[in-house]
């Protein structure tokens, strides 16, 4: 039986190994998937003992993400760019190599799972912190009108924005600078985990604006309930994303697409 892991710390509350566990139920494929949690200063020994152990992939979350980027071998160049990876695996060398599935998790809930294409649109990104770096190129593939990052600190979406350059229309500002509304606004700050809403001015959202949190909770989310009181036309949760980018990587991993649907509905039920 072929052995897979997620590495964080904690890892406790981590759903990926019943959405893995789902997946290979779903196709047959002859895998385990477990829950590892590395010390805060013994990650790459973590990563290496697994591979060592004939370990055949690995997911990382927080706080390992960059970690995992510096000690990848190859990556592709969507992670490179994502200063972050969240699936390892191993080449036919046995090199290390490091990819990023969280952006394409993303996109395809929100195209796929949710029907709102990105193309030609005005999209606002708030935030400017790992998650969104992680998550920028997959959006400037898209090829939307503009992507506009907002964020507390505007100086960091200006570094954003210059590193994104020569991809897409970007412009980087802080919330009192948005003006007129947008078509998409994703929520990528870690405001949403202490129940905090950014300082957003009403006029960003119209009636057919969707917003889109990429945290996720039982509950709405502090964002996604503000942008329903200024009427905004659909809001989403990052519940959709998280079973995405997982079933990407289930496919780098093993070369098989699975059904996302039924994994999300169960998940949901569990909430
Ligand atoms: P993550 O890996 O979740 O992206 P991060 O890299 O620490 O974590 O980034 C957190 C993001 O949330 C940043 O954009 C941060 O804004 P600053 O760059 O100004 O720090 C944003 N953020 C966190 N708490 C916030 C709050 N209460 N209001 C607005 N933005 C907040």
């Amino acid at each position: 039986v072929d052995l897979y892991a997620v590495v964080g710390n904690p890892i406790s509350h981590s759903k990926s190994p019943k959405i893995h566990g789902e997946f290979a139920v779903q196709s047959a494929e002859n895998l385990e998937y477990m829950a590892i949690q590395a010390p805060v200063d013994e990650f790459s020994e973590s990563v290496n003992a697994f591979f060592d152990n004939g370990g055949k992939g690995l997911n990382i979350t927080v706080p390992f993400k960059e970690q995992a980027w510096s000690l990848s071998s190859q990556l592709s160049d969507r992670a490179r760019l994502a200063g972050a990876v969240n699936t390892l695996y191993q080449n036919e060398n046995g090199d290390i190599c490091g990819e990023n599935t969280d952006g394409i998790g993303l996109v395809r809930d929100l195209t796929v799972n949710h029907n709102v294409s990105l193309a030609d649109k005005r999209i606002l990104v708030l935030g400017a912190g790992g998650a969104v770096r992680g998550v920028l190129l997959p959006i400037l593939e898209e090829k939307p009108a503009s992507v506009t990052i907002a964020n507390r600190t505007v100086a960091k979406a200006e570094q954003l924005a210059a590193l994104f350059s020569g991809r897409g229309e970007l412009i980087a500002c802080g919330f009192d600078e948005l003006s007129g509304s947008f078509d998409v606004i994703i929520n990528g700050t870690s405001a949403s985990l202490q129940g905090d809403l950014p300082p957003l001015p009403e006029g960003i959202i119209n009636d057919t604006t969707i917003a889109y949190d990429m945290m996720y909770s039982a509950d709405k989310t502090v964002f996604n309930r503000w942008a329903e009181s200024c009427n905004a036309a659909c809001t989403f949760d990052g519940l959709g994303m998280l079973v995405e980018q997982a079933a990407e990587s289930f496919y780098i991993w093993r070369q098989v697409r699975v059904d996302t649907g039924p994994v999300l509905a169960m998940l949901r039920a569990f909430e």
